[in-house]
């Protein structure tokens, strides 16, 4: 049946109708809010490229993971912007290192409140890689995934829920799995950054996380934009490897890779929005260009909708307290 007895504006005609058909809701449960930790103590120091994200010491962290969880958020994403960067990331080996603090902290604090650690090197090397560097510049991918391990196990033992390595060696969600395992920590989950790309999009977050390489850059290990296939190899190796749930990064512009992503596997997805897709928002609300709560609300919906099961935004406070009238 055709026009005019089919007429799909029939279900669209009031607030009531369009939220009976609705297809996609958001909720706060399945959002995950970003920190930062740097040393010191009182520090509050913004992030100039993404307004209202701020770098906070130990015990300015505590503050905003109880406000954060107080939002109905379950969970934070750790990272740690240490003072000590060497070739051999010794702070983030450190069972005293900055992030290894800042877990211990939050659990403390909020016990409820999930802690998931990212892992990787480059906040903890002088040469802001993700991985160790050879002798003429390329990362070494097998001496790397050792150490990233052990980073890994440093954190569960701080107290980290979830591990999340955002490396992208391979063989590292295996390795990570295995020294857990052997550690009594076989019920730790770890979040695969599966298919990564290396994106345009992590600028204002190497700002944050104080990462960005000294040298070149990522491609040899982050996957290339033009590549949707090789996404779904990505991730059913981690989930064959024994990741529990696996990551698209960033999402707005990879939709339709967190598709494909959603019908190829049976763990939950997740989908980072990144710092510079924050940071777009955010600049174009701040001239007055576009209303940003409905703007961030829409590519949520979108990332949702594409297939993301949960979503890592540096919105998430700000909309469950939209989500709740606030
Ligand atoms: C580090 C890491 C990055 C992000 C998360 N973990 C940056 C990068 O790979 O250069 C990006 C997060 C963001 O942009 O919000 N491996």
């Amino acid at each position: 049946m055709t026009h005019p007895a089919t007429r799909p504006r029939r279900t669209r005609q009031s607030d009531a109708w369009r939220r009976m058909v609705r297809e996609t809701r958001l909720s706060p449960d399945a959002l995950i809010y970003p920190l930062f930790a740097v040393p010191g103590r009182g520090v509050r120091h913004p992030v100039s490229s993404m307004p209202g994200v701020s770098q906070l010491s130990v015990d300015e962290l505590v503050k905003d993971a109880k406000a954060v969880a107080a939002t109905g958020v379950p969970a934070v994403l750790l990272f740690a912007a240490p003072a000590q960067k060497d070739a051999r990331a010794s702070a983030a080996l450190d069972p005293k290192g900055l992030a290894a603090q800042a877990l211990a902290a939050i659990k403390e604090a909020c016990p409820s409140l999930l802690v998931w650690a990212d892992v990787c090197l480059c906040g903890a090397t002088d040469h802001g890689h993700c991985g160790h560097v050879l002798p003429g510049g390329a990362i070494d991918n097998d001496s790397s995934v050792e150490t990233l391990a052990q980073v890994a196990l440093n954190y569960v033992r701080a107290g980290a829920d979830a591990v999340a390595p955002s490396d992208m060696m391979d063989g590292r969600v295996q390795a990570m799995r295995r020294l857990l395992d052997r550690e009594g920590h076989a019920a730790t989950p770890i979040v695969s950054y599966a298919a990564k790309y290396a994106s345009s999009f992590y600028g204002p977050f190497r700002e944050a996380a104080e990462s960005a390489p000294a040298f070149g850059d990522r491609r040899s290990y982050q996957m290339d934009p033009a590549n949707a296939r090789e996404a779904l190899r990505e991730v059913l190796l981690d989930v064959e490897e024994g990741a529990d749930l696996v990551m698209v990064k960033p999402a707005g512009p990879y939709l339709d890779v967190i598709r494909r992503v959603r019908d190829a596997v049976t763990v939950p997805v997740v989908a980072y929005q990144v710092s510079g897709e924050y940071s777009l928002i955010k600049a174009a609300a701040e001239r007055g260009w576009i209303n940003e709560q409905a703007a961030v609300l829409e590519t949520l919906t979108g990332i949702q909708r594409a297939g993301a099961d949960l979503i890592i935004t540096y919105y998430a406070p700000e909309v469950a307290r939209w989500l709740a009238g606030r």
